[in-house]
């Protein structure tokens, strides 16, 4: 089948109720299921959803509330007659150890787990599996949603809000004739997907309004990375168009950051998020506007090569006029420092094939009792991440903590990376230093282990995923 871009329009994901409310807390229930749905005109494609869809529902919660979310698994059994286990993670979540969705504590089919999470700091995460050796297929197979955490009402920010606050989740995926999934071990790791989605629909268009809309971005795919640009041609990238970032993983910038064609993309790695403004009010009625994807290799500078390939996402239709009393602060959510002294611990990372040919860290693949790290509740470390290979990118997610990217081979972050994140684009040749808090959650000690991998998803089912155990030193 031949997919006719822009036929279809965009789906927001709906939004998950609570079933009940305290003065703390909201809780809620999502059933895995497996479902049959059209995403490829006229066929027919299993997924495996949470609630059955793929993405799944969006949860948004106040900063500082808590959630309680019993998630059942009622997936049933894989084409091989295996039961189909599941480990929630809510990646950019710190919550205690019991919750994080430690890749071997499985909810099996017929059981369920409840999970809690204490939404401490404003930020765009997302739910997905972490099944030891299978986050990828099941991620594939649909196990993916959007988690937004609110900022407080006393931040009080004039942002886009309500229905011009809008998730965007892309992901490639690869089809067979018939509309199944292809699921990675059946795949070449060059072969990682064909089809762009973006919230589950293949190129979508999306009608707006002349005025602000606020973009939540995450790249959910098991193995692409995007680099973002507007454009009011479809083949080329036209003079002036922006995208602007005042977010990224771990919450807002200090201050919006201004994407601007031809010159500048935004890369957005595998697990990355980025908390995006479009101001269509410059547009005529009628305009169309594609969000690009600007593939260069592996040049994930920001800017645009010479060479580079124009591929559009979707489309925006700019079909009326409305009053916009949005507005982008100046000053967004100063982000605070971690101070580096010079007495702090330092660990050093290297991310590479080992010499049996099998993605590693530090020469080892995943095993539960590695353990890399022993930071301290309350400590603050300097990390190093290294990729002596050529040809070959890895992002670099640590659970439990925001961290913040000191220097890149030694140059500092590009202005779009001076925030919070827990996913880091080590690139070819590289060296990263990052500085990381392991702090507790309102005060609560986040003590136990913790995983840190490259969320290539076929990296770290193949054994690039290594865990730190966070102490209780006294702090
Ligand atoms: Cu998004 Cu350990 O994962
Ligand atoms: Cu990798």
């Amino acid at each position: 089948t031949k997919i006719e871009p822009f036929e279809r329009s965009l789906i927001i994901p709906p939004l998950l109720k609570p079933i009940r409310s305290d003065e703390t807390t909201d809780y809620y229930e999502i059933t895995l299921q497996k479902s049959s749905t059209e995403i490829l005109p006229g066929l027919k494609t299993e997924i495996w959803g949470y609630n059955g869809i793929a993405p799944g529902p969006t949860i948004r919660q106040s900063e500082g509330r808590k959630s309680v979310i019993r998630f059942i698994n009622k997936l049933g059994k894989d084409s091989q007659g295996k039961p189909i286990n599941n480990v929630i993670h809510v990646h950019g979540m710190a919550t205690s150890a019991a919750y994080d969705g430690y890749t071997t504590d499985y909810i099996p089919p017929d059981y369920f787990k409840d999970y809690i999470y204490p939404n401490e700091r404003a930020s765009i995460l997302w739910y997905h599996d972490h099944t030891m050796d299978l986050t990828a297929r099941n991620v594939d197979a649909g196990l993916a949603g959007m988690y937004i955490v609110e900022e407080p009402e006393d931040l009080n920010l004039p942002l886009p809000k309500g229905n011009y606050d809008i998730p965007l989740i892309l992901q490639t995926k690869r089809f067979a004739q018939d509309g199944s999934i292809i699921f990675y071990n059946q795949t070449p790791d060059n072969l990682y997907g064909n089809v762009l989605l973006v919230n589950g629909v293949p190129s979508p268009k999306m009608e707006v309004a002349r005025r602000k809309y606020r973009f939540r971005i995450l790249n959910a795919s098991g193995g692409r990375n995007y680099q973002l640009a507007l454009s009011q041609k479809i083949d080329s990238l036209t003079e002036g168009e922006k995208l602007i970032v005042i977010g990224s993983d771990g919450g807002l910038l200090s201050e919006p950051v201004e994407i601007v064609t031809p010159e500048q993309v935004l890369p957005v790695v595998m697990a990355e998020r980025y908390d995006v403004i479009i101001d269509f009010s410059k547009y005529p009625l009628g305009t169309e506007v594609f969000l690009q994807n600007v593939i260069q290799g592996l040049d994930f500078s920001g800017s645009v090569a010479k060479n580079a390939q124009i591929n559009p996402i979707m489309r925006f239709d700019v079909v009326r006029s409305e009053a916009d009393e949005s507005e982008i602060p100046r000053q967004l959510r100063p982000v605070e420092r971690l101070s580096v002294t010079s007495n702090i611990p330092e660990r050093t990372f290297i991310f590479r094939r080992n010499q049996q040919g099998k993605w590693a860290i530090n020469g080892k693949t995943w095993d539960e009792n590695r353990i890399d790290a022993h930071p301290q509740s309350g400590a603050v470390e300097i990390w190093h991440f290294i990729n002596p290979e050529k040809g070959m990118m890895h992002p670099i997610h640590l659970h439990l903590v925001e961290a913040q990217l000191l220097d890149r081979n030694g140059e500092p972050p590009r202005p779009f990376e001076r925030g919070w994140k827990d996913v880091f684009l080590l690139n070819e040749l590289e060296e990263l230093r990052i500085v990381a808090r392991f702090k507790g959650s309102n005060g609560e000690k986040l003590t136990g282990k913790f995983m840190m991998h490259c969320h290539q998803l076929l990296h770290e089912d193949r054994g690039m995923m290594s865990q730190f155990e966070v102490g209780d030193g006294g702090l």
